[in-house]
């Protein structure tokens, strides 16, 4: 496995009591109780499916039993393995409808998949305003230019997919913050939109006004209203840019079925989801 791209969808997914015990007793205890501390269902889902999206990634890739493959976070809060006996690199974002994981043997990574919407009762122009300074010149033009408000959300989408995909590589928190605006990106405006399941690769990255070689993006949507960006981090190993990572949309069973539980889990956690705000 050299570079994975997968998606499952948590809207859809309606666990049953057996799925959702199952799927909680094959991920470690601390992790257990930050799913469990959610007070929506769609949180406590989201932050479980990206804990089995990586031990499906990690024990499929180091050929590992689950009980095997044990998980940190940096002090940034970016998983990893803390027994890992050779090199994989995965990052998993949630938002919207999905969670996505890529993965790569050979070079850093970083994803970040967005819905895009406004939340709340903000126009375009008062979301934008609050932004402002999390964006280049060149980016605001980009964005202006777009000639339909669906068109320039999409946009500001794109962006903010394209820093968080390469701030979440870097593993960065909120320290970055202050120097998103030097992270300037450069989409070619001779094709401005996404479209559904092809990879687009031709976006740059220029950092502090320099063009930057050594990272790439994949941009894509996973449907209508999602898209995704997978930042690349190039390195000595021969980078493959003719591959075209769609993402592989994975069903409950594809990511429990090769997991083994870590130890058995009370009923009761059943109805701590149950009770869960439904949103
Ligand atoms: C930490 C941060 C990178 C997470 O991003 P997010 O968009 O809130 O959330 P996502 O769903 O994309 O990613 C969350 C997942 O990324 C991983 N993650 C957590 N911290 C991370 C970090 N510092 N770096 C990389 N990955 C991280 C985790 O797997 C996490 O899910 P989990 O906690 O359920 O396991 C983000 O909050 C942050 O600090 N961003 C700073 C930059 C910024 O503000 N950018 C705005 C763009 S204009």
């Amino acid at each position: 496995m050299s570079s994975v791209r997968w998606a499952f969808c948590t809207s859809k997914w309606n666990p049953t009591r057996s799925e959702w015990l199952f799927a909680l007793s094959c991920i470690q205890s601390e992790e257990r109780e930050r799913v469990l501390s959610f007070v929506f269902r769609r949180d406590a889902k989201s932050a479980l499916v990206g804990r089995l999206l990586m031990r499906k990634v990690l024990s499929e890739s180091f050929v590992l039993s689950n009980s095997e493959i044990k998980l940190g976070r940096t002090g940034n809060g970016k998983p990893y393995v803390i027994n890992a006996k050779d090199n994989f690199y995965f990052n998993v974002s949630h938002q919207g409808d999905y969670v996505v994981l890529a993965g790569e043997k050979h070079c850093n990574v970083g994803v970040d998949i967005m819905k895009t919407e406004l939340k709340g009762n903000q126009t375009l122009d008062e979301f934008f305003h609050s932004m402002r300074r999390q964006f280049s010149c060149n980016e605001w033009q980009t964005i202006q230019d777009r000639s339909s408000e669906e068109e320039k959300l999409e946009m500001f989408m794109r962006y903010w997919c394209l820093k968080e995909s390469y701030v979440k590589a870097l593993g960065v928190g909120l320290g970055l913050l202050k120097k998103l605006r030097t992270i300037d990106f450069h989409i070619d405006k001779e094709f401005p939109r996404l479209a559904i399941q092809t990879v687009t690769k031709n976006t740059k990255l220029f950092l502090n006004d320099s063009l930057s070689e050594e990272w790439c993006f994949e941009e894509s949507k996973l449907d209508e209203n999602h898209l995704v960006a997978v930042a690349l981090q190039r390195n000595d190993v021969s980078f493959k840019k003719n591959e075209n990572n769609i993402f592989q949309f994975l069903t409950m069973n594809d990511l429990t079925s090769s997991l083994s539980p870590l130890m058995t889990v009370e009923e009761s956690l059943w109805s701590k989801f149950a009770a869960k705000i439904n949103s």
